[in-house]
């Protein structure tokens, strides 16, 4: 398992996601943030804006939805070609139906959970998923600071993975930078999000480097 990092578009010039794109070319993957003004205190954008991306990325989507009513909006976005698509467990009613529809549609499915959610109900249904996203931060806005505690539910998540065998990617999004990286990884995260730690280096590629060797270091200690 080696360390996938995914900067977040949410710490980007939203008016030249084209250019900055282009400074990002050593990404594992694009972390897209959708927000509607609802499910978080914040909005960005939706689906047209998220089939340009698709159509001018060099690099795979990873769409994490932060919006309401997922069991219905969700699928538009897993149709347009995209990687992976990650609706939240707290706006879904049925987690394991929306993600048999993100699969069927050619995406990876993914669920996340905000800081406060359990994570009963996604360790009882790993199997139907590519990804489990665990909020290290309260999503809606970049730039925050990652809750520590946080990282006992990535702990708790990488078990429960290890213990099925199952070929689920952990993500964590919120907060990491070059300082906490390597914890999140010891705690078994694989694939992280990193917004303002990528976009505020003058050399993107060059951090996405960084991160990823530190993120190995820590990947070498556990998994
Ligand atoms: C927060 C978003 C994150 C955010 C991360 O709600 O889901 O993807 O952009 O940004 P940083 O890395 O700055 O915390
Ligand atoms: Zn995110």
């Amino acid at each position: 398992m080696s360390a996938h990092i995914h900067p977040s578009i949410l710490s980007a010039d939203f008016v030249n996601f084209e250019r900055d794109f282009g400074t990002i070319s050593g990404a594992d993957s694009i972390h897209v943030d959708v927000m509607d003004g609802h499910f978080v205190p914040n909005l960005t954008f939706g689906l047209p804006m998220v089939k340009r991306m698709q159509e001018i990325s060099t690099r795979p989507l990873d769409i994490h939805l932060m919006i309401d009513r997922a069991d219905e909006q969700a699928l538009p976005y897993a149709e347009l070609g995209v990687d992976s698509v990650t609706f939240h467990a707290e706006a879904s009613t049925d987690i394991v139906q929306l993600a048999r529809k993100i699969r069927a549609a050619g995406a990876k499915a993914g669920v996340a959970v905000k800081p406060g959610t359990p994570l009963l109900e996604v360790l009882d249904s790993l199997s139907e998923f590519d990804l489990v996203l665990v909020m290290t931060v309260e999503p809606g806005f970049g730039g925050q600071s990652l809750i520590e505690s946080t990282l006992e539910k990535v702990a708790e998540a990488a078990k429960e993975i290890d213990r099925l065998r199952l070929d689920v990617r952990l993500q964590v999004d919120g907060g990491i930078d070059l300082t906490n990286i390597e914890r999140a990884a010891v705690h078994g995260a694989d694939t992280f999000v990193a917004g303002s730690a990528v976009f505020g280096a003058v050399d993107r590629d060059q951090r996405i480097q960084e991160l990823r060797a530190l993120a190995n270091q820590g990947l070498r200690q556990t998994r």
